[in-house]
C-alpha cells in the first residue's frame, strides 16, 4: 500500500481517481488547490503526488518545485487538459516524473504510477555506476579492461615512441579515431598537431590538394597558394580516416610519401619534406581490397608497419560496465546532470545487446537516456526499444520466473509469441486471444522495436479501422 496525495480543482475527478487508487489498496488524499496541499506538509507522507495544472490561485506548475519540497519523497505526476509542447518541458524541468494528458486514460495512469513508485520504494535504485569524481570523464580517454583491450593499450604503449606507421583497423563506432589520438598523445610529438583527413569525405582532386597542398593557379579554383594537411601536420601526427578509399594516384602519392618523406603538392615542383608520423583507420579488410586490386599491396604494408586490431563491442562485453561509467561521468558533467545510476535490467540488456554501432551507438543511447531521464536513474523505457526487446533481455530481477509479475510475464510471452510468429500480427492476436488494437497497445506500452520487415500488411490496417 501507498500514500497518494491528488491535487485537482475539479472534484468528480479528484472523487474518481481517489476510488480507483482505493479499489487498488492504496491510501488516497485530496486536496482542492496548491495552498491546500501545501497545508498538508507534515500531515501526510505521500510517495506520489497527482498534480493538476490549471486551478484557482496558484497553478500545479508554479507550486511544484515548492510542492517536491514539502513532500521530499514524493514523486510528482503532472495532469493537465493542456498538451502544448511549452507545458510540458515546463512539467518536466520543475521536477515532474511524468506527465499525462486528461481525459486520463487509466491503463497510462497505471503505467505513470507503477513506474514512479517503483523508484519511490527504491525497486529501480539501479546500481551505482558512476560519480561525479569517476576520473574517466575526458574524452580521449579510453577504458576497458578485456583481454583485447588490455592488448590495444599495450600495442599503443610500444608503438607511441617508435613512430613507426600504425593502421588501426575495426568496425565503425569501436573507438580508431580514439586510439590513434592516445598514440599522438603518447608519441614523440605530444605536443605537435594532430591532423586528421577522412579519405571518403571529398572527390579525388579536392582531397589531393587537401592533402598535399596546392600552389596558386595549380587548378581552376586555385586562386591562392594553399598548405595542405601534410604540412599542418609537420611536427605531428596525419591520422588517414578511411584510408582505403583513396584513389590510386593518391596511393602512390601517399606512398612516396611514407617512404622519400616528401610529397610534391599540386602544381609545384619542389618537393617539399615531411616528418609528420601517419596513422590510418579503415573499417574495411584492407587485404582483400589488395587482393581484389583496388588497394597496393606495397602501400598496405607500409601503412601496416604495426597493426592495431579493435575488435566489435559485441566480443568484448566485459568492457561495458567501464565504458558506462566512463560515459556516464562525461555525459553528466558536460549535461550537467547527476544520472549516476542504472537499472539492472539496463545492464542485462546491454548483455544481451548485438551493439551493431558499438561504443558509439552506446554513447549516443547514453547521452539520450540522460538527457531525458527524469530522475537519477537510466531505465530501459529509456533507451532505443531494440535494445530492451530481445527475449533474452527479458527477465525481472533476479527472481526465478514463478515469482515474476503479471506484467514481466506478459511482456517476455507477447514478445516470444510476435517473434514466433516473425511478427505476423494477425497470427500473435490468435494465439494470445486478443484483438489487434490490444496488441499495437501492447507493443506501444513495452517499447517493442517492430521489425522492418514485419508482416503489417494492408488487410490489418483495414482490420485496425474496422476494430
Ligand atoms: N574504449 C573506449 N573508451 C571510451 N570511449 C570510447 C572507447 N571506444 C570508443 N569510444 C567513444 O566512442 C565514440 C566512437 O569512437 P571513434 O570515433 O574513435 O570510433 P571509430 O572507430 O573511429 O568510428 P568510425 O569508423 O565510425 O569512424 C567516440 O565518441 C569515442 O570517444
Ligand atoms: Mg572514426
Amino acid at each position: 500500500m501507498s500514500t497518494f496525495l491528488i491535487v485537482d480543482d475539479d472534484l468528480a475527478s479528484c472523487r474518481t481517481l481517489q476510488l480507483h487508487f482505493r479499489t487498488q489498496g492504496h491510501e488516497a488524499h485530496v486536496a482542492h488547490s496548491a495552498a491546500e496541499a501545501l497545508a498538508a506538509r507534515g500531515r501526510i507522507a505521500p510517495e506520489l503526488v497527482i498534480l493538476d495544472v490549471r486551478m484557482p490561485g496558484r497553478s500545479g506548475l508554479d507550486a511544484l518545485p515548492e510542492i517536491k519540497q514539502a513532500f521530499p519523497a514524493a514523486h510528482a505526476i503532472v495532469i493537465t487538459a493542456f498538451h502544448d509542447m511549452e507545458t510540458t518541458i515546463q512539467a518536466m524541468q520543475r521536477g515532474a516524473d511524468d506527465y499525462i494528458q486528461k481525459p486520463i486514460d487509466l491503463e497510462e495512469l497505471n503505467a505513470a504510477v507503477a513506474k514512479s513508485l517503483r523508484y519511490a520504494h527504491g525497486d529501480a535504485q539501479g546500481v551505482l555506476v558512476a560519480s561525479a569524481n569517476h576520473a574517466g570523464g575526458d574524452r580521449d580517454n579510453m577504458v576497458g579492461h578485456s583481454r583485447a583491450m588490455k592488448e590495444v593499450f599495450k600495442t599503443i604503449g610500444l608503438a607511441a615512441s617508435s613512430g613507426a606507421t600504425v593502421l588501426i583497423t575495426g568496425e565503425s563506432g569501436t573507438g580508431k579515431e580514439l586510439v590513434a589520438r592516445a598514440i599522438h598523445r603518447a608519441g614523440l610529438n605530444p605536443s605537435g598537431p594532430f591532423v586528421a583527413v577522412n579519405c571518403a569525405a571529398l572527390v579525388e582532386t579536392l582531397l589531393e590538394s587537401d592533402m598535399f597542398g596546392h600552389e596558386r593557379g595549380a587548378f581552376t579554383g586555385a586562386v591562392e597558394r594553399r598548405a595542405g594537411k601534410f604540412a599542418s601536420a609537420r611536427h605531428g601526427t596525419l591520422f588517414l580516416d578511411e584510408v582505403s578509399e583513396l584513389s590510386h594516384a593518391i596511393q602512390a602519392k601517399l606512398l612516396r610519401a611514407l617512404q622519400e618523406k616528401e610529397f610534391v603538392p599540386l602544381g609545384a615542383r619542389e618537393p617539399q619534406s615531411t616528418d609528420a608520423r601517419v596513422i590510418a583507420a579503415t573499417n574495411v579488410d584492407l587485404a582483400t581490397r589488395v587482393r581484389d586490386g583496388v588497394f597496393r599491396e606495397d602501400l598496405y604494408y607500409r601503412l601496416q608497419v604495426i597493426n592495431i586490431h579493435l575488435p566489435p563491442l559485441r566480443e568484448r562485453k566485459e568492457d561495458l560496465h567501464d565504458l558506462v561509467e566512463a560515459m556516464l561521468a562525461r555525459i553528466n558533467r558536460e549535461m550537467r546532470r547527476h544520472v549516476w545510476r542504472v537499472d539492472p535490467q539496463v545492464l542485462r540488456c546491454f548483455e544481451a545487446y548485438g551493439w551493431p554501432g558499438n561504443v558509439r551507438e552506446l554513447e549516443n543511447a547514453l547521452m539520450k537516456a540522460v538527457a531525458l531521464c527524469p530522475a537519477d536513474v537510466i531505465t530501459c523505457d529509456l533507451l532505443p526499444a531494440q535494445m530492451c526487446s530481445t527475449p533474452a533481455a527479458i527477465t525481472s530481477g533476479d527472481r526465478p520466473e514463478a515469482q515474476w509479475p503479471l506484467r514481466d510475464v506478459e511482456r517476455l510471452h507477447v514478445l516470444r509469441v510476435l517473434e514466433a510468429t516473425g511478427w505476423h500480427r494477425g497470427r500473435a492476436c490468435e494465439i494470445l486471444g486478443i484483438s489487434r488494437p490490444r496488441l499495437r497497445r501492447l507493443i506501444k506500452q513495452y517499447g517493442f522495436a517492430v521489425p522492418a520487415c514485419a508482416a503489417d500488411d494492408t488487410e490489418e490496417h483495414a482490420d485496425d479501422a474496422r476494430a
